[in-house]
């Protein structure tokens, strides 16, 4: 027999999986469905949860014991790094991607897990030194992912390192353009190109750490 807990069925065919202690909804969740059905088709790519934000959340889990006050999450998609400072530090998110059809989906993944966070329509572009500065982390997952991104995210980088961002964290699953960015942005300031895996787990990926301090 079912067991019913909040909104979520124990069941064989779950509704919600559960990625570093947070609820994630799968496709077949009644509220997915009902954000689709309202006509909300994300076009860049952010439709449903990269595995390149559970390799950055367990990154940060194993060598981060004290959080960032601000973070801004670029290219959020879903959400669920940002999602999981804001849970595990308590830090104020701003969620940032160029597909406003995105932001019901992060919104229903920051209810499910009791969480708040600032959902920002805007291109990687549009985040200005200001902005950068004033923020600890910037942190970013499978963003890299065609040609034309380089310099966009190349250039956010730059804004973030220059202007004062404490921590930079870009995730990737080894994608050639996120390698294309990661050289410029090594050569020109330093910082770290981290392999890492989760776990004994297939979900592996490589993250470029700069710490700006
Ligand atoms: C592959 S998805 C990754 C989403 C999320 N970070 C994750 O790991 O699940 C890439 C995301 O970047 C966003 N994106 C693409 N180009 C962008 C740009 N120029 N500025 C801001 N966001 C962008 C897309 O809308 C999409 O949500």
């Amino acid at each position: 027999m079912a067991r019913v807990i909040g909104e979520h069925m124990a069941t064989s065919n779950p509704i919600v999986k559960t990625i570093a202690g947070l609820h994630v909804p799968y496709a077949r969740h009644p509220r997915v469905r009902a954000i689709k059905r309202q006509g909300h088709h994300p076009s860049i790519h952010g439709t449903k949860l990269w595995n390149s934000s559970g390799v950055l959340i367990d990154y940060i889990a194993s060598t981060t014991p004290l959080g960032p006050q601000s973070v801004i999450d670029a290219g959020c998609g879903w959400g669920l790094a940002g999602i999981w400072c804001a849970k595990t530090f308590g830090s104020a998110v701003a969620s940032v991607d160029a597909d406003a059809s995105v932001m019901p989906y992060l919104e229903l993944v920051a209810e499910l897990n009791d969480v708040q966070v600032t959902p920002v329509v805007a291109r990687f572009e549009q985040l200005d030194a200001g902005l950068l500065g004033a923020t600890d982390w910037l942190i970013a997952a499978d963003v890299c992912f065609w040609e034309e991104l380089v310099d966009p995210v190349t250039s956010m980088i730059e804004r973030a390192i220059e202007s004062g961002t404490k921590r930079i964290m870009i995730s990737d699953p080894r994608r050639e353009p996120f390698f294309t960015m990661a050289d410029t942005i090594l050569s020109d300031f330093g910082g770290e190109l981290v392999e890492w895996r989760v776990g004994t787990s297939r979900q592996s990926g490589v993250i470029l750490v700069i710490e700006n301090t």
